[in-house]
């Protein structure tokens, strides 16, 4: 399988690109970023970092350089873990916020899916907290939380329109640990508002991401209790990164 991994050099992107670089059914892992996609540290002495390609993109809003897609040519799965996260969102003005997250990836998926393998795979990493409902008011960052709803409905809406050649799965994760990111047991009760969200370790947020590639999609939308049961399915325990 050729996978591509958007936000490559961020904490979710860098993860899946160190499980799919252990991964034997994976051929090619193509790191589509604005700077360069180093190897992640804590790859396995069974990676094959060969097989990772980084592939630099300047301008994410138009149609991509042949040369860019050429290199995207023949893929059968994406992770699209590039966007801005709520707490770095207030760096930015909304309306950057929402290019990088909502037209990125539109553009992105229409670009990739047009020169991929079918049935293509196409895992978006969302939040617990994003609302697809554009007439709810929320207590809390509501234009930001619209905004990201409005990309789920847009990935959702393009899979039932290409129904037989792109399936797509939502991720919606609440806390998730790994290296640097400790838990903030503080969120777990705005979290718990959503239904049932445990704390996802990165590497089994990255592992059922890939897994949704390789094995095709099991639900549209994947919440915390479904990651981590198919992450920690999918994992041994010397797969998981160290925390430290
Ligand atoms: N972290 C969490 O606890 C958490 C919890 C729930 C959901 N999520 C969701 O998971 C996803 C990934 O989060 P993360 O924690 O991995 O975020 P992150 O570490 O901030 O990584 C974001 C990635 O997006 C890329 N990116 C941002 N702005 C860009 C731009 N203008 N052009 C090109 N690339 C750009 C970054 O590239 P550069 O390195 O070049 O900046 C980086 O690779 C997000 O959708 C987030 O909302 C995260």
């Amino acid at each position: 399988m050729k996978l591509i991994v958007t936000g490559a050099t961020g904490f979710v992107g860098g993860e899946v690109v160190r499980l799919a670089l252990q991964d034997k059914s994976i051929s090619s892992v193509v790191a589509l970023t604005r700077k360069a996609a180093p190897v992640p540290k804590h790859v396995g002495p069974e990676a094959d970092t060969s097989k990772l390609k980084s592939i630099i993109l300047e301008d994410w809003e138009h149609p991509y350089p042949d040369d860019v897609v050429e290199q995207l040519k023949g893929a059968d799965g994406c992770v699209w873990t590039l966007a801005v996260t709520p707490t770095k969102s207030k760096e930015a003005s909304f309306d950057e916020v929402t290019k990088i997250c909502y037209d990125y990836t539109v553009n992105g998926l229409k670009m990739i899916a047009s020169v991929s393998n079918k049935p293509f795979r196409f895992i978006y990493t969302s939040g617990v907290t994003v609302e697809r409902d554009q007439t709810k008011t929320l207590p809390f960052l509501q234009d930001y939380r619209l905004m990201r709803g409005r990309v789920e409905n847009f990935v959702l809406d393009f899979a039932s329109q290409h129904a037989t050649e792109v399936q797509v799965s939502i991720t919606k994760p609440g806390g998730i640990e790994g290296p640097g990111h400790p838990k903030n047991e503080a969120l777990s009760s705005v979290w718990a508002q959503f239904g049932p969200t445990p704390w996802l370790h990165v590497s089994e947020l990255a592992a059922a991401m890939i897994d949704q590639c390789l094995k095709g999609v099991s639900k549209d939308t994947l919440w915390a209790e479904d990651l981590k049961k198919i992450g920690s399915g999918a994992l041994k325990t010397e797969d998981y990164v160290p925390l430290e």
